[in-house]
């Protein structure tokens, strides 16, 4: 017996595949705490993405490879905990799925289980095809990624553009509709050409997500603190910078530590 509850009209997979047949955009961006959950949650949007690149922009780490499972889960319950109406996609890690399908069935009910998330993501096509199956068949909905996947990075050597040769950019094109037939409800595709992106977005049927793989998809993901310019060491061509937080919050803390340090702070309203 499902309890009803009280508020917004929860994004479910049904909600963005409704999307995709309308022609409306889906929005996206990452969040890996709470309070920022909130807020993009009350802003309207679509999907929250519990991002692995939180091992970046939380941690510090040069890669996403370093991030566990148990972090990934405490980032994921914290986004939850913050969020009403988005539907809330989790990464899974490095490491927790590329074993074999059983390990990757297990990591993923224990997400599900410990942080509440609504779907997962996983990186790869052909590869964890039957991974994914296995999680599908647990009742769990999957968000494939392509392209540009940053837990290969050792395996690419770089992060630029990638599917720029044919023979790539069909291994793409049929990992897409291998993901789509195993089941995923949708994909992201991560620094490719838009051609090539608008093509599969084109013949798929499930919502096409893109970071930096035009406009001709059913999406945009970008990551918060860069949107937000709150990072300002990441700057390639595809990310549009919403803010500049990085000035304000060095303005601010620069101007608390004045006020501290003069004595201005606190005031008689300031104190018991
Ligand atoms: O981890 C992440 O933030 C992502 C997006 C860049 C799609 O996978």
């Amino acid at each position: 017996m499902s309890v009803a509850k009280e508020g917004p009209k929860k994004i479910t997979t049904h909600v963005l595949s409704e999307m995709k047949m309308k022609g409306e955009k889906i929005a996206m961006l990452t969040a890996y705490d709470y309070s920022m959950a909130k807020l993009v949650d009350k802003a309207g949007l679509d999907v929250v993405l519990v991002g692995d690149s939180a091992a970046n922009v939380m941690a510090g780490w040069e890669t996403t490879l370093p991030i566990t499972l148990d972090q990934m889960i405490y980032h994921a319950a914290s986004v939850v905990r913050g969020v009403k109406r988005a539907m809330v996609v989790a990464d899974l890690p490095f490491g927790s799925y590329q074993g074999n399908s059983k390990e990757a069935v297990a990591s993923a009910i224990r997400m599900m289980k410990e942080s509440g998330a609504d779907a997962l993501k996983l990186e790869g096509g052909k590869e964890i095809v039957e991974s994914i199956e296995r999680i599908l068949s647990a009742g769990i909905p999957v968000m494939g990624h392509l392209g540009l996947t940053p837990q290969s990075i050792h395996k690419f050597g770089t992060y630029s553009v990638r599917a720029k040769q044919e023979e790539e950019a069909n291994k793409l094109v049929e990992d897409a509709h291998l993901l789509e037939k195993a089941g995923a409800f949708a994909i992201v595709l991560e620094k490719i050409p838009a051609k090539l992106a608008e093509k599969v977005a084109k013949e798929l049927t499930i919502p096409v997500i893109g970071i930096g793989a035009g406009g001709g998809v059913d999406g945009q993901v970008l990551v918060v603190h860069d949107m937000l310019g709150i990072n300002q060491e990441f700057s390639p061509r595809f990310l549009r910078r919403y803010h500049n937080l990085y000035a304000e919050i060095v303005g601010a803390v620069g101007n608390y530590i004045e006020d501290v340090k003069s004595s201005d702070f606190p005031n008689e309203r300031e104190q018991y």
